[in-house]
């Protein structure tokens, strides 16, 4: 990261929760927010031990990990509720964890299914986590932000993974509305695109390696020269979760270095 941006904490005293926070984009994010003054960052995620890795990596004075199912929406309402409850306030909500298609399907031979398991989690697991984060500033009178994991698979059509393009079609219809809704309580809502950026999600679906994977995507960015990385993806989260970012509101920021299709 430029030393300019770190010059300047963005996120004092903030409280933060990460959904997916264990891994990939969402761990970037989670370290990013430490480094930029958030008092704490909770880790909500499935996977137990790289949760508590990343918190201990983090120091786990300013950072937690917690146990939670965003597919489940109890789960998710007593997260919010024991973050509120231990930390006093929530500021911020970056809703990230999601999952990749299983297969490579077209609507012809379209896995209903698996369509189901994956919009649990990218759809209704959004959905849940945005509206009890929400309940919670709202009850509290705070003016936080919410920010979504979309994706360049948000504004586009493709020739397969369709149940995962419609899910993040899904995102985007979400954060456009409860921007519009919550913005009566001084709460923003945004959500980051990212290109196809090597984490383990992806790595795993591609069968690649994470040179293999930059290498192989390179020709559908204008930008040449530079690979998406988590941390690029992190930043803009920084930026729509700061004050940077303070009359941004239903805004899907791209970053995907100009998407080629
Ligand atoms: N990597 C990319 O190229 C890319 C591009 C665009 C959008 N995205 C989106 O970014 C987000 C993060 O993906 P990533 O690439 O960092 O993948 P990742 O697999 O590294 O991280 C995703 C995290 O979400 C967690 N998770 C999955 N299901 C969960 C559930 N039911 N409850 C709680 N946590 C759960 C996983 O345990 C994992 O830690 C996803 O929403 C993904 O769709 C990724």
């Amino acid at each position: 990261m430029a030393e300019s941006t770190l010059c300047k904490k963005k996120l004092e005293g903030k409280v933060a929760i990460v959904t997916g926070g264990a891994s990939g984009i969402g761990e970037a994010t989670a370290h990013v927010f430490a480094k930029h003054g958030a008092r704490m960052v909770v880790i909500a995620d499935l996977q137990k031990e790289l949760g508590q890795q990343v918190a201990k990596s983090i120091g786990l004075n300013h950072s937690t990990y917690i146990h939670c199912d965003v597919t489940d929406e109890e789960q998710v309402k007593a997260m919010v509720e024991w973050t509120v409850k231990n930390y006093g306030q929530l500021d911020i909500m970056f809703s990230n964890a999601g999952i990749f298609g299983r297969s490579d399907q077209t609507v012809l031979d379209l896995d209903l299914s698996a369509l189901d398991h994956l919009f649990a989690i990218n759809v209704r697991g959004m959905a849940a986590c945005v509206k009890h984060s929400a309940r919670a500033m709202v009850e509290r009178g705070e003016r936080g932000t919410i920010v979504c994991t979309a994706s360049i698979a948000a504004s586009r059509g493709a020739t397969q993974k369709t149940d995962y393009y419609m899910s993040k079609h899904a995102v985007l219809g979400l954060v456009r509305c409860a921007s519009r809704q919550l913005g009566e309580h001084g709460i923003r809502v945004n959500c980051v695109s990212p290109g196809a950026v090597a984490t383990p999600m992806t790595c795993s679906a591609f069968g690649m390696d994470a040179e293999q994977l930059e290498k192989a995507f390179e020709p559908h960015s204008s930008l040449k020269g530079v690979a998406l990385k988590q941390g690029h993806v992190a930043d803009a989260v920084l930026f729509l979760a700061s004050d940077d970012s303070g009359f941004v509101n239903g805004h899907d920021l791209l970053v995907d270095g100009g998407w080629l299709d």
